[in-house]
Protein backbone atom coordinates (compact mmCIF):
# COMPACT_ATOMS: atom_id res chain seq x y z
CA UNK A 1 0.00 0.00 0.00
CA UNK A 2 1.45 3.62 -0.80
CA UNK A 3 2.40 5.16 2.11
CA UNK A 4 -0.19 7.96 1.70
CA UNK A 5 -2.60 5.56 2.45
CA UNK A 6 -1.23 4.37 5.66
CA UNK A 7 -0.87 7.61 7.21
CA UNK A 8 -4.17 9.13 9.16
CA UNK A 9 -4.43 12.36 10.30
CA UNK A 10 -6.01 12.03 13.59
CA UNK A 11 -5.84 15.92 14.57
CA UNK A 12 -4.15 18.79 13.25
CA UNK A 13 -1.02 17.93 11.38
CA UNK A 14 -0.76 14.84 14.02
CA UNK A 15 -0.21 11.51 12.08
CA UNK A 16 -0.71 8.27 12.75
CA UNK A 17 1.14 4.79 11.09
CA UNK A 18 -0.10 1.46 11.97
CA UNK A 19 1.80 -1.88 11.57
CA UNK A 20 0.08 -4.16 9.50
CA UNK A 21 -0.22 -7.36 11.81
CA UNK A 22 -3.99 -7.92 12.29
CA UNK A 23 -3.50 -8.68 16.11
CA UNK A 24 -1.23 -7.07 18.38
CA UNK A 25 0.07 -3.68 15.81
CA UNK A 26 2.44 -0.85 16.80
CA UNK A 27 1.28 2.56 16.53
CA UNK A 28 3.81 5.18 15.08
CA UNK A 29 2.84 8.91 15.20
CA UNK A 30 4.51 11.78 13.62
CA UNK A 31 3.24 15.73 14.42
CA UNK A 32 4.23 18.63 12.29
CA UNK A 33 4.59 21.81 13.95
CA UNK A 34 4.03 24.34 11.10
CA UNK A 35 4.76 28.18 12.44
CA UNK A 36 3.10 31.57 10.89
CA UNK A 37 5.96 32.36 8.92
CA UNK A 38 6.11 29.00 7.13
CA UNK A 39 8.98 27.20 9.87
CA UNK A 40 8.33 23.85 10.30
CA UNK A 41 9.38 21.35 13.27
CA UNK A 42 9.09 18.13 13.08
CA UNK A 43 8.70 15.13 15.38
CA UNK A 44 8.05 11.46 16.18
CA UNK A 45 6.98 9.54 19.13
CA UNK A 46 7.43 5.58 19.45
CA UNK A 47 8.69 5.31 16.55
CA UNK A 48 8.96 1.39 16.37
CA UNK A 49 11.30 -1.57 15.61
CA UNK A 50 13.40 -2.61 12.59
CA UNK A 51 10.53 -3.99 11.12
CA UNK A 52 8.49 -0.66 10.42
CA UNK A 53 11.70 1.05 9.34
CA UNK A 54 11.21 1.29 5.68
CA UNK A 55 7.62 2.33 6.37
CA UNK A 56 9.27 4.98 8.98
CA UNK A 57 11.55 6.49 6.03
CA UNK A 58 8.67 6.41 3.79
CA UNK A 59 6.17 8.46 5.97
CA UNK A 60 9.40 10.56 6.91
CA UNK A 61 9.75 11.48 3.15
CA UNK A 62 5.99 12.02 2.31
CA UNK A 63 5.68 14.41 5.39
CA UNK A 64 9.01 16.34 5.81
CA UNK A 65 11.08 15.43 2.92
CA UNK A 66 13.31 12.84 4.58
CA UNK A 67 14.54 11.64 8.19
CA UNK A 68 17.44 14.56 7.55
CA UNK A 69 14.60 16.77 8.64
CA UNK A 70 13.57 15.52 11.50
CA UNK A 71 13.65 17.46 14.96
CA UNK A 72 12.17 15.64 17.62
CA UNK A 73 12.31 11.76 18.96
CA UNK A 74 9.82 11.14 21.83
CA UNK A 75 9.68 7.64 23.61
CA UNK A 76 7.15 6.85 26.08
CA UNK A 77 9.65 4.19 27.84
CA UNK A 78 12.26 1.94 27.07
CA UNK A 79 10.68 -1.44 25.52
CA UNK A 80 11.98 -2.97 22.38
CA UNK A 81 7.99 -2.55 20.47
CA UNK A 82 9.26 1.25 19.96
CA UNK A 83 12.67 1.86 20.63
CA UNK A 84 14.65 -0.88 18.69
CA UNK A 85 15.25 1.13 15.36
CA UNK A 86 16.23 3.88 17.38
CA UNK A 87 20.14 3.33 16.50
CA UNK A 88 18.99 3.84 12.68
CA UNK A 89 16.79 6.83 13.39
CA UNK A 90 19.29 8.74 15.09
CA UNK A 91 22.06 7.70 12.51
CA UNK A 92 19.42 8.91 9.69
CA UNK A 93 18.50 11.97 11.66
CA UNK A 94 21.48 13.99 12.86
CA UNK A 95 19.29 16.96 13.49
CA UNK A 96 16.80 15.00 15.46
CA UNK A 97 17.34 15.31 19.71
CA UNK A 98 15.67 12.39 21.55
CA UNK A 99 13.67 12.83 24.88
CA UNK A 100 12.32 10.54 26.83
CA UNK A 101 12.35 9.87 31.02
CA UNK A 102 15.47 10.00 32.70
CA UNK A 103 14.17 6.00 34.34
CA UNK A 104 13.49 5.01 29.93
CA UNK A 105 17.33 6.11 29.20
CA UNK A 106 18.77 4.09 31.74
CA UNK A 107 18.05 1.43 29.41
CA UNK A 108 17.92 2.80 25.94
CA UNK A 109 21.28 3.75 25.97
CA UNK A 110 22.27 0.36 25.75
CA UNK A 111 21.54 0.08 22.31
CA UNK A 112 24.69 1.92 22.18
CA UNK A 113 22.85 5.61 21.85
CA UNK A 114 24.99 8.33 21.98
CA UNK A 115 24.98 10.85 24.98
CA UNK A 116 25.32 13.83 23.53
CA UNK A 117 21.65 13.20 21.69
CA UNK A 118 19.60 12.68 24.52
CA UNK A 119 17.52 15.52 26.62
CA UNK A 120 15.98 13.70 29.69
CA UNK A 121 12.32 15.33 30.02
CA UNK A 122 12.80 16.03 33.49
CA UNK A 123 16.02 18.73 32.83
CA UNK A 124 13.14 20.89 31.57
CA UNK A 125 12.34 24.11 33.78
CA UNK A 126 8.78 22.99 33.47
CA UNK A 127 6.85 20.53 32.22
CA UNK A 128 4.87 22.56 28.98
CA UNK A 129 7.39 23.20 26.27
CA UNK A 130 7.24 25.95 23.79
CA UNK A 131 8.71 25.05 20.72
CA UNK A 132 10.66 27.78 20.25
CA UNK A 133 10.88 28.32 15.97
CA UNK A 134 7.00 27.65 15.33
CA UNK A 135 5.56 28.72 19.01
CA UNK A 136 3.59 25.47 19.77
CA UNK A 137 3.13 24.38 23.18
CA UNK A 138 3.54 20.73 24.37
CA UNK A 139 3.23 18.84 27.66
CA UNK A 140 4.81 16.17 29.03
CA UNK A 141 2.54 14.17 31.46
CA UNK A 142 3.74 10.85 33.24
CA UNK A 143 2.54 7.42 33.26
CA UNK A 144 3.93 6.54 36.33
CA UNK A 145 4.18 2.74 36.62
CA UNK A 146 1.62 2.54 33.36
CA UNK A 147 3.51 0.38 32.38
CA UNK A 148 7.17 1.22 33.36
CA UNK A 149 8.24 3.88 36.47
CA UNK A 150 9.45 6.31 33.66
CA UNK A 151 6.51 6.26 31.70
CA UNK A 152 5.61 9.24 29.63
CA UNK A 153 2.87 10.56 28.06
CA UNK A 154 2.94 14.09 25.38
CA UNK A 155 0.03 16.10 24.80
CA UNK A 156 -0.28 18.31 21.83
CA UNK A 157 -2.19 21.69 22.60
CA UNK A 158 -2.56 22.50 18.48
CA UNK A 159 -4.64 18.98 17.75
CA UNK A 160 -5.35 18.15 21.18
CA UNK A 161 -3.76 15.03 20.85
CA UNK A 162 -2.67 12.95 23.56
CA UNK A 163 0.18 10.52 22.65
CA UNK A 164 -0.31 7.68 25.85
CA UNK A 165 2.21 5.55 24.67
CA UNK A 166 0.92 1.55 26.48
CA UNK A 167 -1.68 3.33 28.89
CA UNK A 168 -4.93 3.06 26.71
CA UNK A 169 -3.54 0.60 24.55
CA UNK A 170 -5.43 -2.86 23.55
CA UNK A 171 -5.01 -5.52 21.73
CA UNK A 172 -7.27 -5.68 18.50
CA UNK A 173 -10.61 -6.28 19.33
CA UNK A 174 -12.49 -4.49 16.98
CA UNK A 175 -12.10 -6.31 13.34
CA UNK A 176 -12.52 -4.33 10.31
CA UNK A 177 -10.75 -1.36 8.08
CA UNK A 178 -10.57 1.53 10.35
CA UNK A 179 -8.14 3.07 13.00
CA UNK A 180 -10.86 4.70 15.42
CA UNK A 181 -11.98 2.64 18.75
CA UNK A 182 -15.55 1.48 18.82
CA UNK A 183 -17.67 -0.50 21.78
CA UNK A 184 -15.72 -3.54 19.85
CA UNK A 185 -12.26 -2.15 21.21
CA UNK A 186 -12.69 -1.97 24.56
CA UNK A 187 -11.95 -5.85 25.77
CA UNK A 188 -9.11 -5.59 24.14
CA UNK A 189 -8.16 -2.30 25.84
CA UNK A 190 -9.06 -4.09 29.27
CA UNK A 191 -7.02 -7.31 28.67
CA UNK A 192 -4.23 -5.44 27.74
CA UNK A 193 -4.12 -3.47 31.03
CA UNK A 194 -5.09 -6.66 32.78
CA UNK A 195 -2.06 -7.81 31.92
CA UNK A 196 0.49 -5.09 31.82
CA UNK A 197 -0.61 -2.67 34.31
CA UNK A 198 0.66 -3.34 38.14
CA UNK A 199 -2.41 -2.06 39.90
CA UNK A 200 -5.43 0.04 39.43
CA UNK A 201 -4.23 2.81 41.99
CA UNK A 202 -1.40 3.60 39.42
CA UNK A 203 -4.10 3.21 36.77
CA UNK A 204 -6.38 5.94 38.73
CA UNK A 205 -3.44 8.00 38.98
CA UNK A 206 -2.79 8.47 35.56
CA UNK A 207 -6.03 8.99 34.51
CA UNK A 208 -6.13 11.80 37.59
CA UNK A 209 -2.77 13.44 35.26
CA UNK A 210 -5.00 13.50 31.77
CA UNK A 211 -7.68 14.57 34.18
CA UNK A 212 -6.02 17.62 34.55
CA UNK A 213 -4.73 18.49 31.30
CA UNK A 214 -6.92 21.61 30.27
CA UNK A 215 -8.14 21.84 27.36
CA UNK A 216 -9.12 18.52 28.05
CA UNK A 217 -7.49 16.06 25.31
CA UNK A 218 -10.45 15.24 22.50
CA UNK A 219 -8.03 12.29 21.09
CA UNK A 220 -6.24 9.32 23.16
CA UNK A 221 -3.43 8.00 20.71
CA UNK A 222 -1.92 4.66 22.12
CA UNK A 223 1.23 2.86 20.90
CA UNK A 224 -1.07 0.05 20.64
CA UNK A 225 -4.90 -0.53 19.55
CA UNK A 226 -7.31 2.16 18.47
CA UNK A 227 -7.24 6.05 18.41
CA UNK A 228 -10.15 6.72 21.03
CA UNK A 229 -12.21 10.08 20.40
CA UNK A 230 -15.23 11.50 21.51
CA UNK A 231 -17.17 10.30 23.84
CA UNK A 232 -15.27 7.15 24.34
CA UNK A 233 -12.52 9.57 25.51
CA UNK A 234 -14.40 9.48 28.95
CA UNK A 235 -15.98 6.29 28.49
CA UNK A 236 -13.05 4.73 28.65
CA UNK A 237 -11.43 6.16 30.87
CA UNK A 238 -14.51 5.94 33.44
CA UNK A 239 -14.25 1.98 33.04
CA UNK A 240 -10.57 1.91 33.27
CA UNK A 241 -11.25 3.89 36.66
CA UNK A 242 -12.82 0.39 37.82
CA UNK A 243 -10.69 -2.23 36.48
CA UNK A 244 -8.88 -4.70 38.30
CA UNK A 245 -5.54 -5.72 36.74
CA UNK A 246 -2.42 -7.10 37.20
CA UNK A 247 -1.87 -7.88 41.31
CA UNK A 248 -5.35 -6.71 42.01
CA UNK A 249 -6.16 -9.86 39.79
CA UNK A 250 -3.69 -11.86 41.34
CA UNK A 251 -4.76 -11.08 45.09
CA UNK A 252 -8.33 -12.04 43.96
CA UNK A 253 -7.65 -15.50 42.76
CA UNK A 254 -5.44 -16.87 44.82
CA UNK A 255 -6.62 -18.47 48.40
CA UNK A 256 -6.52 -17.85 51.93
CA UNK A 257 -3.47 -18.40 53.17
CA UNK A 258 -5.00 -20.59 56.18
CA UNK A 259 -7.28 -22.55 53.38
CA UNK A 260 -3.46 -23.16 52.01
CA UNK A 261 -2.30 -24.45 55.67
CA UNK A 262 -5.31 -26.79 55.84
CA UNK A 263 -4.94 -28.16 52.37
CA UNK A 264 -1.10 -29.06 52.80
CA UNK A 265 -1.52 -30.32 56.13
CA UNK A 266 -4.06 -32.44 54.77
CA UNK A 267 -2.10 -33.45 51.94
CA UNK A 268 0.92 -33.92 53.77
CA UNK A 269 -1.39 -37.03 56.35
CA UNK A 270 -2.55 -38.28 53.23
CA UNK A 271 1.07 -38.98 51.94
CA UNK A 272 2.36 -40.33 55.07
CA UNK A 273 -0.29 -42.76 55.39
CA UNK A 274 0.75 -43.62 51.33
CA UNK A 275 4.13 -43.11 51.45
CA UNK A 276 6.13 -43.03 54.36
CA UNK A 277 9.68 -42.07 53.23
CA UNK A 278 8.77 -39.69 50.76
CA UNK A 279 6.60 -37.79 53.12
CA UNK A 280 9.81 -37.60 55.04
CA UNK A 281 12.13 -36.41 52.15
CA UNK A 282 8.92 -33.63 51.45
CA UNK A 283 8.54 -32.59 54.85
CA UNK A 284 12.24 -31.60 55.06
CA UNK A 285 12.36 -30.06 51.97
CA UNK A 286 9.96 -27.35 52.96
CA UNK A 287 11.44 -27.09 56.53
CA UNK A 288 14.09 -26.08 54.36
CA UNK A 289 15.14 -22.15 53.09
CA UNK A 290 14.07 -21.05 49.60
CA UNK A 291 15.96 -18.86 48.06
CA UNK A 292 15.88 -15.95 50.49
CA UNK A 293 13.32 -17.44 52.97
CA UNK A 294 11.30 -20.13 54.31
CA UNK A 295 8.30 -20.39 52.58
CA UNK A 296 6.44 -22.46 55.10
CA UNK A 297 7.22 -22.92 58.36
CA UNK A 298 6.72 -26.06 60.08
CA UNK A 299 6.63 -26.96 63.96
CA UNK A 300 6.66 -30.22 65.16
CA UNK A 301 5.90 -32.04 61.37
CA UNK A 302 3.12 -29.65 60.67
CA UNK A 303 2.71 -26.66 58.37
CA UNK A 304 1.71 -24.12 60.89
CA UNK A 305 1.94 -21.16 58.54
CA UNK A 306 3.07 -19.68 54.84
CA UNK A 307 5.71 -17.18 54.66
CA UNK A 308 5.41 -15.80 51.25
CA UNK A 309 2.50 -14.60 48.86
CA UNK A 310 0.62 -18.26 48.61
CA UNK A 311 1.51 -18.45 44.99
CA UNK A 312 4.76 -18.51 45.50
CA UNK A 313 4.31 -21.08 48.30
CA UNK A 314 2.23 -23.43 45.77
CA UNK A 315 4.86 -23.04 43.13
CA UNK A 316 7.57 -23.56 45.93
CA UNK A 317 5.86 -27.30 46.87
CA UNK A 318 5.13 -28.23 43.65
CA UNK A 319 8.73 -28.05 42.22
CA UNK A 320 10.06 -29.63 45.66
CA UNK A 321 7.49 -32.67 44.09
CA UNK A 322 10.16 -32.50 41.43
CA UNK A 323 13.44 -31.55 43.00
CA UNK A 324 12.98 -34.31 45.60
CA UNK A 325 11.32 -37.23 44.23
CA UNK A 326 13.57 -39.23 41.51
CA UNK A 327 10.82 -41.92 40.44
CA UNK A 328 8.57 -40.89 37.45
CA UNK A 329 5.50 -42.96 38.77
CA UNK A 330 6.09 -41.83 42.51
CA UNK A 331 6.75 -37.91 41.71
CA UNK A 332 3.36 -38.43 39.56
CA UNK A 333 1.32 -40.09 42.59
CA UNK A 334 2.25 -37.52 45.10
CA UNK A 335 1.11 -34.62 42.14
CA UNK A 336 -2.10 -36.42 41.65
CA UNK A 337 -2.17 -36.52 46.04
CA UNK A 338 -1.47 -32.77 45.80
CA UNK A 339 -4.02 -32.10 42.93
CA UNK A 340 -7.11 -34.12 44.56
CA UNK A 341 -6.39 -32.29 47.85
CA UNK A 342 -6.18 -28.86 46.27
CA UNK A 343 -9.80 -29.57 44.75
CA UNK A 344 -11.34 -30.08 47.35
CA UNK A 345 -9.94 -26.96 48.74
CA UNK A 346 -10.97 -25.02 45.76
CA UNK A 347 -7.51 -24.57 45.45
CA UNK A 348 -6.01 -24.13 41.49
CA UNK A 349 -2.19 -23.52 40.98
CA UNK A 350 -1.51 -20.67 39.32
CA UNK A 351 0.37 -22.29 36.35
CA UNK A 352 -0.56 -24.89 34.07
CA UNK A 353 0.54 -28.09 35.00
CA UNK A 354 1.43 -31.45 32.45
CA UNK A 355 -0.58 -33.98 35.05
CA UNK A 356 -4.32 -34.34 34.85
CA UNK A 357 -6.61 -36.43 37.98
CA UNK A 358 -7.94 -38.22 34.84
CA UNK A 359 -9.11 -41.33 36.87
CA UNK A 360 -11.11 -39.05 39.34
CA UNK A 361 -12.54 -36.92 36.47
CA UNK A 362 -14.17 -36.96 33.32
CA UNK A 363 -12.03 -35.45 30.62
CA UNK A 364 -13.52 -32.32 29.93
CA UNK A 365 -13.38 -31.47 33.33
CA UNK A 366 -10.34 -32.28 33.36
CA UNK A 367 -9.28 -29.61 31.25
CA UNK A 368 -10.85 -27.02 32.51
CA UNK A 369 -9.54 -27.78 36.42
CA UNK A 370 -6.01 -27.70 35.05
CA UNK A 371 -5.31 -26.12 32.19
CA UNK A 372 -7.37 -23.48 32.48
CA UNK A 373 -5.91 -22.37 36.09
CA UNK A 374 -5.24 -19.09 36.06
CA UNK A 375 -5.92 -17.77 32.41
FE1 LIG B 1 5.60 -1.41 26.90
FE1 LIG C 1 4.06 -1.28 23.72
Amino acid sequence: MAIVDSLHEIGKEFYLLRSEEPEFHRNIYFKRFIGPDGSQVNMIMDPGTKLDLSRVIAAANHLFGGLQNLDIIFVSHQDPDLTSNLDAILTAAPKALLLASIDSWRLIRMYGLPDNRFKAIEDFRTDTLKIRKTGHLIKFVPAYYCHFRGAMMVYDFESRVLFTGDFMGGTDTRKGPGVYATEESWPGIAMFHSIYMPTNSVVRSTIDRIGMLDPFPEVIAPQHGDVIKGDLVYDFLGRLMELDVGLDLMEKEKPEKETLVIAVNEFLDKLKASNAPVYKVLLARLREPGKFTTPFYVAADVVVDVKVDVNDALRFLWDSIDEKIQDVSTQRMVKKLLLSTLKQYDIKLPFKVDITLEEETPPEADKNIFLDSFS
